[in-house]
């Protein structure tokens, strides 16, 4: 019987753009997706974005919108990009949809029901002029463990200590700048400990790979703990059944937002019912596996699956966990230029198809990390995809164009040959089942040598010369194109683009089963280039995109001392920060400058978003002839480095410096 699978990609969150690192994720679900289809089975592929939480719930305030009509507007904008790069899926949805917030009342009545929740009160931060408790991230100060200045409220950047807010020294709220205050608050708790052994039953059945496995009995040793669940208001989110001003955390309604999606795709009604009802029933027999980054582990593999067995509801089959991608050795990064969003990809003409082939080129099961060096990515595109797959087409169409009015011959020439690449595919089926992509890719890519070598020793440019020996030429030629279409087939999962393009100049459909005839006296079309070559001028230009033009320092006028110390250069804090209605560039910033104050126009909306601004140290020119703008009156000027838009850097005093001392 076909298999019955449910597969998803882990949920993007609606305040970020997408990048090359979800891009990742999304092409190694998406391939194995289409694996699975290819070779018959039935599966659903859904996702969606994740919209809850406080980041989205901020941004959407500095937008002046619902934060609803927020996630909503960058759900479309990851579709589109997705859709982009031939990621097929069958929903994608959102986290704050109707049926999401059924489900999450629906497993919290239960959990609740069936004693696996506690009350407890707790002591959290909270920021009085904002009117909020603060998540761990929105605290910032000195690392309680080797006093690196500016650091987040969970972990330190430079030594990796982890600790809690309160542990800080000079703690800040990024929202006012202010120091937060300890309040208490009641909240729920899922008793995780409670399910250590069936989460190691679990752990044992499924389908995990092996350093998913070790971080796990990491963990079990560790021991576990009860979860917040919780969070009070202000909070984009569903409100908790009976508790006023409570909602649900963000991370406990992401992953039923799987759920929801599914649910959604199914449809009202009772076909629609029965058929959700099949997929997550406790006793269900049809498979579910989460393709996630290695980050959120611990969420999929511990709250995950004990909230789905404290509910009642079926666990996942499998979780397949990967590395982080990174850009030429580095971590993605803004001021290096590989921090690249999938829109500066398309916007640089670059074919979402070639990042495809080397994701999947690169791709194993487990949780390495996946490095996109630019040169290899171009070398690997030009050398295997056009160089080796397509030229066996490009080839051999010609003559079958030319000298037989673009019909295949009757018989091949070589069948054994046939035979050889045809019985590949249960090999090349494992890779794909396995996720071993870059294996599958390898093999492949060694029948195309040798196809590629195997015409050369033909030779059909000469028998083309020959008059006697046209039958001989059709049939190399028919061969050369069965072979490629052999090839096609096993790529289809990786290139939907070219394999569909390669369906139309075959006419006929790429699949795994017609893989064991070969495709004889039928027309074809007029071959036309499939994929083309890489230019490494393209990935240059990408990297600049990210990075902006700093380039070489311009010659520049020398200017005498004095009159460089005319300019009074200033030390003030970000009090306010926010956006200017009618000018997208502009954030109005109120400055402490040590005396009574003072409104800043700058033009840095672009890279700095005015929630983290709050709080932060700049340097003023002080003695500037206040300016009339549109919008008001400006009183100064910040300092930045950098040009453009979004290549903005502000220029900040080390730790100490205070409003109104003066800059030398
Ligand atoms: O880490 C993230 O990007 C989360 N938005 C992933 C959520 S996955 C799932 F649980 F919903
Ligand atoms: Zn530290």
């Amino acid at each position: 019987m076909a298999r019955t699978i449910l597969v998803t990609a882990a949920l993007p969150y609606a305040s970020g753009e997408i990048h090359l690192g979800n891009l990742l994720e999304m092409v190694q679900t998406d391939i194995w997706v289409r694996y699975q289809r290819l070779a018959g089975a039935d599966c659903a592929f859904v996702c969606a974005t994740d919209a809850h939480g406080t980041p989205t719930m901020l941004r959407a305030r500095e937008e002046g919108v619902e934060p609803a009509d927020y996630a909503e507007s960058c759900r479309a904008a990851h579709l589109r990009d997705f859709e982009a790069f031939g990621i097929r899926f069958d929903n994608y949805y959102t986290t704050h949809s109707p049926e999401n917030r059924q489900l999450v009342e629906r497993i919290y009545g239960r959990l609740k029901e069936r004693g696996h929740i506690r009350t407890r009160t707790i002591q959290q931060a909270y920021d009085e002029q904002a009117g909020m408790f603060l998540p761990d991230r929105y605290v910032r100060g000195e690392c309680p463990s080797c006093g690196a200045a500016d650091q987040y409220g969970d972990s330190c950047s430079a030594c990796g200590a982890t600790y809690t807010p309160s542990e800080l020294a000079n703690p800040r709220s990024i929202l006012s700048g202010l120091p937060p205050v300890t309040r208490q608050s009641e909240h729920k708790f899922f008793k995780l400990g409670e399910f250590e052994s069936p989460l190691k039953t679990w752990m044992r059945a499924s389908n995990l790979d092996r350093g998913a496995r070790n971080k796990l009995a990491e963990w079990f040793k560790e021991g576990l703990k009860d979860w917040d669940i919780t969070r009070d208001e202000p909070y984009f989110g569903f409100e908790v059944p009976g508790e006023k001003g409570k909602y649900f955390y963000v991370w406990l309604d992401a992953p039923v937002g799987y759920m929801a999606s599914f649910m959604n795709l199914c449809g009202a009604g009772k076909d629609g019912e029965d058929r959700f009802e099949r997929y997550f029933g406790a006793d269900s027999n049809t498979e579910l596996y989460h393709f996630i980054g290695k980050d959120i582990l611990y969420f999929h593999t511990l709250f995950w699956p004990a909230v789905l067995m404290g509910a009642g509801i079926r666990a996942p089959t499998g979780v397949f966990v990967h590395g982080f991608l990174t850009v030429n050795g580095q971590k993605m990064s803004k001021s290096r230029g590989t921090f690249i969003t999938a829109a500066d990809y398309a916007g640089a003409g670059l074919d979402p198809e070639h990042l495809r082939y080397y994701y999947a080129a690169k791709l194993g099961p487990g949780l390495d990390d996946i490095d996109l060096q630019l040169e290899d990515f171009a070398a690997r595109i030009n050398s295997d995809l056009v160089g080796k797959l397509v030229n066996i087409a490009s080839r051999c169409a010609s003559f079958i164009e030319r000298g037989f009015k673009g019909q295949l011959g009757p018989a091949l020439h070589d069948p054994a040959l046939y035979e050889e690449f045809a019985s590949a595919r249960e090999g090349i089926g494992q890779f794909y089942e396995s996720r071993q992509y870059g294996k599958a890719m390898r093999a492949i890519m060694a029948l195309a040598d040798r196809a590629n070598v195997w015409i050369n020793e033909r030779k059909p440019w000469e028998l083309a010369r020959n008059p006697e020996k046209q039958d001989e030429l059709q049939a190399v030629a028919t061969q050369g194109i069965n072979l490629f279409r052999v090839l096609m087939t096993y790529m289809a999962p990786v290139l939907p683009r070219i394999s569909s393009d390669a369906e139309k100049f075959l006419r006929a459909r790429l699949s795994w089963e017609s893989i064991g005839a070969p495709l004889l006296s039928e027309r074809i079309e007029k071959f036309k280039p499939l994929a083309g070559r890489m230019a490494v001028k393209k990935l240059k230009v990408l990297v600049e995109a990210g990075r902006g033009e700093a380039g070489a320092p311009e010659q520049v006028e020398p200017i005498e001392i004095d009159e460089f110390l005319r300019a009074e250069l200033r030390v003030a804090r970000i009090t306010k920060a926010e956006r200017v209605a009618g000018a997208d560039r502009l954030l109005r910033l109120t400055l402490d400058d040590g005396g009574k104050g003072r409104t800043v126009f700058a033009g840095i909306a672009g890279a700095y978003a005015p929630s983290i601004l709050v709080g932060r140290k700049v340097v003023l020119v002080a003695n500037l002839k206040p300016r009339k703008m549109r919008f008001g009156v400006s009183e100064g000027m910040i300092l930045a480095a950098g040009e453009g838009d979004s290549r903005v850097f502000l220029l900040s005093p080390d730790e100490g410096a205070e409003p109104g001392m003066r800059v030398r």
